[in-house]
This record gives structure tokens, sequence and C-alpha cells, in this order.
């Protein structure tokens, strides 16, 4: 039994693509962004929320929920963003985590709504959850478009999920391989070399 808010959608048949073949189209994820912007509003209505972008990953889903959240009615908001790399240019997390820009607002007593890419590891939301709670946070909701169960190497649970993948690396909207293809509006299968696409 899941305790998430919003359960992702599940994406399946992944493992059967070659790379470069897209995963989930842009159609898709706008109308799943959209699907899910009316509940999450809701439940920050009236709460003044910090909407919290994870850099870099996750600046597309951020922009495009935002509006999506504000459409919904949530205009009470405040944006910024924070910069937190978990590993250099491979495929596979270190655990190791460092912030590479910080928060720029005060977030003492604030509620927080963290928009991140993925949740791979969990070792990322897992130290975002904490710092922010740190920082003294009054509450910490956690968005990910995109979860990938069997890789979860920390339990963590993330509130709000818009797909669950398989066991696959995937680029586009955001997502990179050596720093490359995050302005492609397609989810696709992995890994692609810079040159590939
Ligand atoms: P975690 O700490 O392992 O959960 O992973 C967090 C970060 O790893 C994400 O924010 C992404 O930047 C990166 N990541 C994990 N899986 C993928 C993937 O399939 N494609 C691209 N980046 C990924
Ligand atoms: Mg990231």
């Amino acid at each position: 039994m899941s305790n998430h808010l919003i359960e992702g959608r599940t994406i399946r048949g992944g493992e059967t693509l070659m790379p470069g073949e897209i995963l989930i189209p842009s159609e898709q994820i706008q109308t799943r962004l959209k699907e899910m912007a009316p509940q999450i509003a809701e439940r920050h209505a009236g709460r003044n929320t910090l909407i919290l972008g994870i850099l870099k990953g996750a600046m597309l889903v951020t922009s495009d929920l935002g509006q999506y959240l504000y459409d919904a009615g949530l205009k009470d908001t405040t944006l910024d963003f924070m910069r937190v790399e978990s590993y250099g240019n491979g495929t596979e997390s270190t655990g190791q985590l460092t912030i590479k820009q910080d928060i720029m607002e005060d977030i003492t007593g604030r509620d927080v709504l963290a928009v991140e890419d993925i949740a791979d590891t969990n070792h990322t939301l897992n130290f975002i959850n904490r710092y922010l709670l740190g920082r003294g946070a009054a509450s910490v909701s956690i968005f990910a478009l995109l979860e990938k169960k069997s890789r979860h190497v920390v339990p963590f649970q993330p509130d709000y999920v818009g797909f669950q993948i398989g066991n696959i690396f995937v680029q586009g909207y955001g997502l990179d391989y050596k720093q490359m293809t995050r302005l492609n509006r397609n989810i696709f299968v992995g890994p692609v070399e810079p040159n590939g696409r």
C-alpha cells in the first residue's frame, strides 16, 4: 500500500525500447501535469507555498507545473531554486550530494513544495527533505515527475509522482546525459551520446 498522495502512472515497456526512442511524449507529460495540478493546488491553498525547483533537471517541470498550479488557482506562491549535484557525467548516483546553489528565500515557517525530475536511488530527495526541514520549513512536500521504484536505495516517498518507470536511463524534458538533451521536450530512452541526437 502506497502513502503517495498522488501515485505515479505506470509507463510499461520502456525496457524493450532502444536508446533514442520516445518513452513519454511531450503531450503525455503536459496532460499528466495538468491533471495533477488541481489536486496539488487544493492541498496547498492558502498556505503561501514556496515552489522550489531542484536544478538543473527540474527546470522545465517546475515551470510547467507551476503554471498549471497557477491556472488551477494556486496564486499565493513564490518561486525559488536550489541546485544540488549528485554525480558528474555518469548514469549512476554516488550518494555524495553537494549544494551548488542554495535557496535565496528565508524558508523558516514556510510550506515548501520541492519539484524534482526523478526519484532514482532517492539519495537526493532524502537529502533535500532533511535539508529543508533543517532550515526551518514548516512542511516539505515533494513532487517527482518520474519515479524508478526498482532503483531505490534509500526508502523515501515523494508526495506526488507523475510517472512510474522501469529500470531504464531516460533523457529529455530537463534530464541529461553528459549535460545534453535537457531541452528536448520528450522523455526518451538513453543513454544517447551528445552528438547522437
Ligand atoms: P537519485 O539521488 O539517485 O534519486 O537521483 C537523483 C538525480 O539523478 C536526478 O535528479 C537526476 O539528475 C539523476 N538521474 C537519475 N536517474 C536519471 C535518468 O534516468 N536520467 C537522467 N538523470 C537521472
Ligand atoms: Mg537532478
